[in-house]
């Protein structure tokens, strides 16, 4: 489709007509499959069958059993233990890597805030590492520079559907000794030279929230090829130190039981949505890989340049933006075309580095546990500054849009690359309004 706004037509933002009213259908991929094995759940009258005792119900009822083994099956690993969200799961999976209080975890900054306080949910410090341009996930370099006697694991975050560097992370975590555990919850269904991330590792993890391309309403699934593992995910899933006695489970003292159980009707939700995964991801890619052919010609916007050995599946799409060559600031750019109609976010999260939790050091009430318990006698450095290219992604050179997936279509593509155009065409017209905005600012205050 030709974009048909030219150079003449004027910016919504400055009073013009937008590109686009009336907005997007939200993403919604629930249909009869899930409804009839929800509606069987319901008619069997057992919602959830997990028992924290010594009994088969340990494991869960037979939806959530069943959900485990098609989910082991699709990805190729020998456990799936299914969790009641992505955050439980790497809580379990922290503690199943065995770090406790005095430990370290390397953990990106830039990523949701679960990937973190997953960490502190053990009494474990997070050590923020920094993140790489061309892929948004933590760079190895970082890692080596934040390794310590006190590491014990290291969250790699697949952020935005873009698979990490995970050879050369796997390689350093072998030199020493660290467990792996990858943050898949925005990657199910990537692939790292032709190996689903979340089974590269030692433990992943995956989110089934309402936001994710195949959900649960909420729920997680933790992948690991390890018997060991499985086994203290799933105590620390439920309940764990009132059941390993009866158990026979030697050598499991320090099993703090939650419950982070998954019911019958998610499990049955989640059952049919993985059935949908291949269609909802290639969706997903055919979209992304038309938008970065629509946008290759705008030089101030540069679209990921993807290995042929990587498929990401593009929870967001991000692309980075320069100022320099635009002419106009980020917010400006993004704020136009916000207004044309079209989603686009500038930034992601601040680094996590820079919420007051960790500025102030205070996880838990009134002290500064973890950050200085008694058994770790380290400082960590949270100071601005530590991760520089999160920064300047996040203050400067970040945008993303939530425009390629289902069920928009190549036509939503091509409208979203009009405002685009527009705005770009404009950018003389936009400059002269936010200078013009700037001084009546100055005036005011002055
Ligand atoms: C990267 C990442 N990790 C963890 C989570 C936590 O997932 P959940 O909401 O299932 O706990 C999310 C959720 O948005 C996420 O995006």
């Amino acid at each position: 489709m030709k974009c048909k706004m030219r150079k003449g037509s004027k910016l919504a933002l400055l009073g013009g007509k937008p590109v686009k009213t009336g907005g997007f259908p939200q993403h919604n991929s629930i249909g009869r499959e899930e409804k009839k094995l929800v509606n069987a759940v319901l008619d069997s009258g057992i919602l959830s069958l997990f028992q924290g005792n010594n009994s088969a119900e340990f494991y869960g009822g037979p939806f959530v059993k069943r959900m485990e083994q098609d989910f082991a099956n699709y990805f190729g690993a020998k456990h799936a233990v299914s969790m009641n969200s992505a955050t439980s799961a790497l809580h379990a999976a922290v503690f199943a890597a065995g770090a406790g209080p005095g430990d370290e975890v390397i953990v990106p900054p830039y990523t949701m805030s679960a990937t973190a306080s997953a960490v502190l949910m053990q009494n474990a410090v997070p050590v923020f590492a920094d993140i790489k341009k061309n892929n948004f996930c933590i760079d190895p370099e970082s890692i080596r520079e934040r390794i310590s006697e006190k590491t014990k694991a290291i969250i790699v975050v697949h952020l935005f559907g873009m698979p990490a560097d995970m050879d050369e992370i796997m390689e350093i975590a072998k030199q020493h000794n660290l467990i792996v555990i990858e943050d898949a919850a925005q990657a199910p269904g990537a692939t790292y030279k032709g190996k689903y991330c979340g089974t590269i590792g030692h433990i992943g993890v995956l989110s089934l929230n309402r936001h994710k391309t195949i959900q649960c309403g909420e729920g997680g699934v933790l992948l690991t090829n390890s018997d060991d593992f499985a086994l203290k995910c799933q105590l620390l899933r439920n309940h764990g130190e009132v059941v390993v006695e009866g158990m026979g489970v030697s050598n499991r003292i320090n099993v703090l039981g939650h419950n982070y159980r998954m019911t019958e009707l998610q499990a049955a939700v989640g059952i049919a949505q993985l059935k949908k995964l291949g269609m909802l991801n290639k969706h997903r890619i055919k979209l992304a890989e038309y938008l970065a052919k629509k946008l290759a010609c705008f030089d101030a916007i540069k679209t990921p340049e993807i290995p042929g050995n990587l498929k990401p599946v593009y929870y967001l799409y991000p692309m980075l933006f320069s100022e320099e060559k635009a002419g106009i600031s980020r917010e400006l750019f993004v704020n136009a075309v916000n207004a044309e109609g079209l989603p686009l976010n500038t930034g992601y999260v601040k680094p996590i580095y820079l919420e007051p939790m960790y500025q102030k050091k205070s996880a838990f009430a009134g002290t500064q546990c973890p950050f200085k318990c008694a058994y770790y006698n380290r400082n960590v450095d949270y100071s601005k500054g530590i991760c520089p290219v999160t920064e300047q992604l996040q203050e400067k050179e970040l945008i993303f849009t939530n425009i390629c997936r289902y069920p928009l279509k190549k036509r939503d593509i091509d409208i979203f690359a009009c405002a685009i155009e527009k705005v770009f065409d404009n950018a003389e017209k936009l400059k002269k309004y936010a200078e013009k905005k700037n001084q009546d600012t100055c005036s005011l205050q002055g």
